[in-house]
């Protein structure tokens, strides 16, 4: 059974086929409906959501399913009853389970219990529904990924920082993580991206020197400073985190085709400007739209992969 859980789950050809059946989808959103029946997806979130619940209730519909919202707050996993029940419970309801929860231990219990797939809708370590969007939306602006360099600024130690690095580097990107002590990714996160790029041609590295980071870069990209549950640690990131907002003047140092990247919410004034957000260089909205398209592909994909048995 197939899940999608992190990024490096997927191959360097598993992730080129779901991109080029995103891109196929986008072109055709209603004329591909593997979920007909329909068939059940669940979706829990235990934190919150806008994009990540919007764009799968609208892709399961569109790929001919029925969307099922689970409250997370009432269905309480893990305290009302076990990961293990309600993952046997849910997959004799569900073709498919999507969860957004936070250790990634959790998902990996749901995966092994539920009987059908399960994709991480978030997790407090990685992301990587938004990180097919955003390789969609870079193959969009740039043609191809493969020799590009992005460059992730900020809280490079949350979900958003080690998803890049993963599928960056599954993709023949060169990942650069730039952030201050204490806000770098996990060495194992950085040593797995850096194995995965010998077969593809990527690398992966943390730059603190942030100029020296951005220098000559493809790909510019931040998020919140404030990730969902760290917000007791607000002030303690604001100040450590500032130096790396990303700013006019920071973009001015990447490649002059360069495009901005931020999987939303922002906060403009903190982690991004405003005028960067809302100018030329941004690419965010696209970044959102994608989320639907690239989420039906690993639908698609799963369901294909189960043997459509459900
Ligand atoms: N790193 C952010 C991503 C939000 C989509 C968070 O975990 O809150």
């Amino acid at each position: 059974m197939r899940h999608l859980l992190r990024d490096d789950d997927l191959s360097p050809a598993e992730q080129a086929e779901l991109l080029a059946l995103a891109a196929r989808l986008k072109a055709d959103p209603f004329g591909h409906k593997p979920l007909a029946g329909p068939r059940t997806v669940a979706m829990i979130f235990d934190k919150p959501t806008l994009r990540t619940q919007a764009s799968f209730a609208a892709g399961i519909a569109e790929l001919g399913g029925n969307p099922l919202h689970v409250n997370g707050d009432l269905a309480q996993i893990g305290v009302r009853e076990s990961i293990e029940d309600v993952a046997r419970v849910l997959g004799r309801q569900a073709a498919q389970i999507v969860w957004r929860t936070n250790d990634q231990a959790r998902l990996d219990t749901m995966a092994q219990w539920a009987g059908v797939p399960v994709i991480n809708a978030l997790s407090d370590d990685f992301h990587p529904c938004q990180l097919l969007a955003d390789l969609l939306t870079v193959t969009e602006r740039k043609g191809h990924l493969a020799g590009l360099t992005a460059v992730f600024i900020g809280d490079g130690a949350c979900n958003m920082g080690n998803s890049w690095l993963l599928a960056g580097a599954t993709a023949g990107m060169h990942v650069v993580v730039s952030s201050p002590e204490g806000y770098q990714p996990a060495a194992g996160i950085v040593e797995r991206a850096a194995t995965i790029g010998q077969s593809t041609g990527g690398t992966a590295r943390v730059e603190a020197d942030l100029a020296r980071a951005v220098a000559g870069a493809d790909v510019v990209i931040t998020d919140t400073w404030i990730s969902m549950g760290k917000e007791a640690e607000s002030s303690a990131r604001l100040e450590a985190l500032q130096p790396y907002a990303l700013t006019g003047e920071v973009m001015a140092m990447a490649a002059p085709d360069a495009i901005a990247m931020h999987c939303l919410p922002a906060y403009r004034g903190k982690e991004i400007t405003a005028e960067l957000i809302d100018g030329p260089d941004s690419v965010v909205w696209d970044e959102a739209e994608n989320r639907r398209h690239a989420q039906k592909a690993v639908m698609a994909w799963l369901q294909e992969q189960a043997g459509a048995a459900r």
